[in-house]
């Protein structure tokens, strides 16, 4: 699905990705965790061409995107939430997402054949559906800047999958929550946002990494330093000393 070589990305003298291999088959769900400043979020970013690549190569299915513009690769597929939330605080619950859905080049496309009502109507009952499963229903025309982090966190789920994507990335998507809150996110993510694609999950709470991924690859300083099944992986003693040696990881 996600084929990456020798990807190395600098921001002035810090090399952020310092010659990562990196692949996700399709239909895997994989975890990437890492120290602070390990090069996760910056991963995410070029692949969905918010950063060009320094060097390095990028496959998605096989096409080169190395040089793609975020545009393009929304278009081939790719969805993802930010760490640091993006959604339209001014709008409601139920207008972020059908702004989401609205990217979809079939939306548009459908739009353009089926002018009217009967193209609107499947619209709305698509979003309300998302809202539904994202256990967001009863907050639908609330204004999304004055939600709770935990249903702006599911807000920014619902509208990567209002793009149905087929390789999602999801940037820790339990950050700042509780552990009954993170449970609850779990639970969404195995049952909706696993199931028939391919996902990689940034992550610090290790337990939300050995309950949702296949397969886990750990980077450090740009780098990979392991990868395997979770529970080899998480005890491995080069993972424990990069996480220890500057922080404890979280356990949710
Ligand atoms: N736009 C940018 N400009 C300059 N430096 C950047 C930029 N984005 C990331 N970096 C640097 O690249 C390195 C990797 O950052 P990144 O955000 O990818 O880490 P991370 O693994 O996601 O960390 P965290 O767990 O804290 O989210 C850091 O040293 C960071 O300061
Ligand atoms: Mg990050």
């Amino acid at each position: 699905m996600l084929e990456i070589e020798r990807l190395v990305r600098k921001f002035g003298a810090v090399e952020a990705l310092a010659g990562l291999d990196f692949s996700v088959e399709e239909g895997e769900s994989m975890g990437l965790i890492g120290p602070n400043g390990s090069g996760k979020t910056t991963l995410f970013n070029v692949v969905t061409g918010v950063y060009p690549p320094t060097s390095g190569s990028l496959r998605l299915e096989g096409r080169d995107i190395g040089a793609s513009k975020p545009d393009r690769i929304v278009n081939l597929g790719v969805a993802r939430t930010f760490q640091n939330l993006r959604i339209f605080e001014r709008l409601t619950v139920f207008e972020n997402v059908w702004a989401a859905q609205h990217r979809r080049a079939d939306v548009a496309l459908r739009e353009l054949v089926l002018a009217g009502r009967s193209a609107e109507r499947a619209r709305r009952q698509e979003v309300d559906g998302l809202l539904e499963l994202t256990g967001l229903a009863d907050r639908r025309d609330a204004l999304a800047g004055g939600l709770p982090l935990p249903d702006q966190r599911r807000l920014e789920l619902a509208r990567a999958l209002a793009r149905r994507p087929r390789l999602l990335l999801l940037d820790e998507p339990a950050g700042g929550m509780t552990p009954a809150e993170t449970e609850h996110m779990v639970r969404l993510i195995r049952d909706i946002a696993i199931p028939g694609r391919t996902c990689i999950v940034i992550e610090h709470k290790m337990e939300m990494i050995r309950n949702l991924c296949d397969r886990v690859c750990v980077l450090d300083f740009g780098r990979k330093i392991a990868e395997g099944p979770p529970e080899a992986v998480l005890r491995d003693d080069r993972v424990i000393e990069a996480y220890i040696g500057r922080e404890a990881p979280a356990d949710a």
